[in-house]
Formats: C-alpha cells, sequence, structure tokens
C-alpha cells in the first residue's frame, strides 16, 4: 500500500502516519523528518535546508525531490510507503509520478486531512516533541511518555512562522487536493475529530477502496500511475 498524506501544517499527518506505520507495517518517508535530521547533524543537506526551514518556507524542489527518489529505492519500501509531507509543489507531484512509473510502482491512495487554520494554530503552539523516539505530544507531557526523554518546541513552531507555513501551505500546497481528485485517488477526512476516530476513517477508506464510491483510494491491483 503506498499512500500520501496530504494537510495542513499541524493537521496531524505524523500522528496519523505512525498508526499507518503500526498497522500496515509500511515505511513512513517523511521528509520534515529527513531535513530535521540533517539540520541537526549539520550535513551539507541541513545546512542548506535550514534557513528555509526556519523561516517557513519550502527547501527547494531539487532537494526534497532528490532525497525521496533515494528514499524510495530503500528495500524497506518495498512493502508498501507513506508519505508524509511530500509532494507539497506540483513540481514534486509531477516528479514522484514519473519516478514511480519508472520503478513499475503507484500511489494507491492520497489522504487529505483537513484541520481549520485556527485549531492548526492552537495545536502547534502545544506541540512538543521528544528527538530521542519522535513522539508527537503536547505541552502538558511532562516528559516524553514512550522513553522518557525530555521533550523540545520545533522551531518552526513559534507563531510568526507557523503563519507564513499556513500561507505557503495554501498557496503550494493546497491545490494538490485537486491534483490527486482529478486521478480519482483522494480521501477526504475530518481532522479535527481525537486522533482515533481519524485513524478509524482512513482505515475504512483503506479497507473499502474503489469499492465504495464517495471514497476513491484504489486497490493495488487497479493501481494507477499519474
Ligand atoms: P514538516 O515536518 O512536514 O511539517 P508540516 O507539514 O508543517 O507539518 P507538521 O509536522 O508541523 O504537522 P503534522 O501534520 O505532522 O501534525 P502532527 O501530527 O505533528 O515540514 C517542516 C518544514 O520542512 C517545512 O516547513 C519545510 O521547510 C520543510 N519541508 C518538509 N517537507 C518538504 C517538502 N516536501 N518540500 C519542501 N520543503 C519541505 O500534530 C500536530 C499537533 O497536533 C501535535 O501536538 C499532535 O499531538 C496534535 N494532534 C494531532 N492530531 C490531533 C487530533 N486529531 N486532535 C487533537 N490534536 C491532534
Ligand atoms: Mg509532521
Amino acid at each position: 500500500m503506498n499512500i500520501v498524506l496530504l494537510g495542513a501544517p499541524g493537521a496531524g499527518k505524523g500522528t496519523q502516519a505512525e498508526k499507518l506505520v503500526d498497522a500496515y507495517d509500511i515505511a513512513h518517508i517523511s521528509t520534515g523528518n529527513i531535513l530535521r535530521a540533517a539540520v541537526g547533524a549539520q550535513t551539507p543537506l541541513g545546512l542548506e535546508a535550514q534557513s528555509y526551514m526556519d523561516a517557513g518556507e519550502l527547501v527547494p524542489d531539487s532537494v526534497v525531490i532528490g532525497l525521496v527518489k533515494e528514499r524510495l529505492e530503500e528495500e524497506d519500501t518495498d512493502k508498501g510507503f507513506i508519505l508524509d509531507g511530500f509532494p507539497r509543489t506540483a513540481t514534486q507531484a509531477v516528479a514522484l509520478a514519473s519516478e514511480l512509473e519508472e520503478m513499475g510502482r503507484g500511489i494507491d491512495c492520497a489522504i487529505a486531512v483537513k484541520v481549520a487554520p485556527e485549531i492548526i494554530v492552537k495545536r502547534l503552539s502545544s506541540r512538543r516533541l521528544c528527538k530521542a523516539c519522535g513522539y508527537i505530544g503536547r505541552v502538558s507531557d511532562a516528559a516524553c511518555p514512550v522513553c522518557g526523554d525530555k521533550l523540545y518546541q520545533r522551531d518552526d513552531d513559534k507563531p510568526a512562522t507557523v503563519k507564513n507555513r499556513l500561507e505557503v501551505y495554501e498557496k503550494s500546497t493546497a491545490p494538490l487536493i485537486d491534483y490527486y481528485r482529478g486521478a480519482d485517488l483522494l480521501v477526504e477526512v475530518d481532522g479535527e475529530q481525537s486522533p482515533g476516530v481519524v485513524f478509524e476513517q482512513i482505515q475504512v477508506a483503506l479497507s473499502q477502496g474503489s469499492r465504495r464510491k464517495e471514497t476513491s483510494c484504489r486497490d493495488e491491483s487497479e493501481r494507477a500511475v499519474l
């Protein structure tokens, strides 16, 4: 099962991706996590990406496309993958489609998690993360409930940067919802419910595939190349 997760910053892509990985045993490809690890390690990729990320801007397409191509060649993606935060521009979507076509693969489903901007601002100002294990938590967590490590706030979760990230999302990424709708691959879920209920909606869409009219996920057997 190959899934694209779409949604504004803070919509809950990472939260749902973790649940999908556990349930379907597929690879999690988060461009944000890859870039943050590179920034932390101060690799050449990280040095290039840092100023864009700090400003809430998108890292250039050529950089991100290259790193996703490399990641898709890793063996763990053979059993399926979730792309979390990629594609984010039309150029990235087209590059992904052509790369997957070359590999004889395709997208089965694009899930758009929908949340209103005012809820997103609240969520991101209270989000805290664990550097050690990646746990996504909230300011009310005293420490990481998984590994006990300290939680930190992402630099780009400060209010001014969140505002820009939302603007960038509307301009560059939201149009991809129509792109995947046009390819009959789009499923929209209400991301304002609890994480468990959002996940249930996603599971229903994935299990019913294209058999249900109001969802457009494809069975792997009828996978289309975009
Ligand atoms: P990235 O890391 O992808 O960030 P993002 O898209 O802005 O999204 P977030 O990770 O902030 O939110 P999320 O949707 O994962 O929500 P989460 O589950 O954590 O990208 C960061 C930066 O990297 C970009 O700005 C850009 O610079 C660069 N970048 C990355 N990919 C790129 C690309 N393809 N091209 C170019 N540049 C790229 O949840 C948020 C909070 O809400 C948490 O506290 C969580 O506990 C809570 N929550 C989640 N679900 C619910 C729920 N249902 N109810 C209540 N609370 C919830
Ligand atoms: Mg995320």
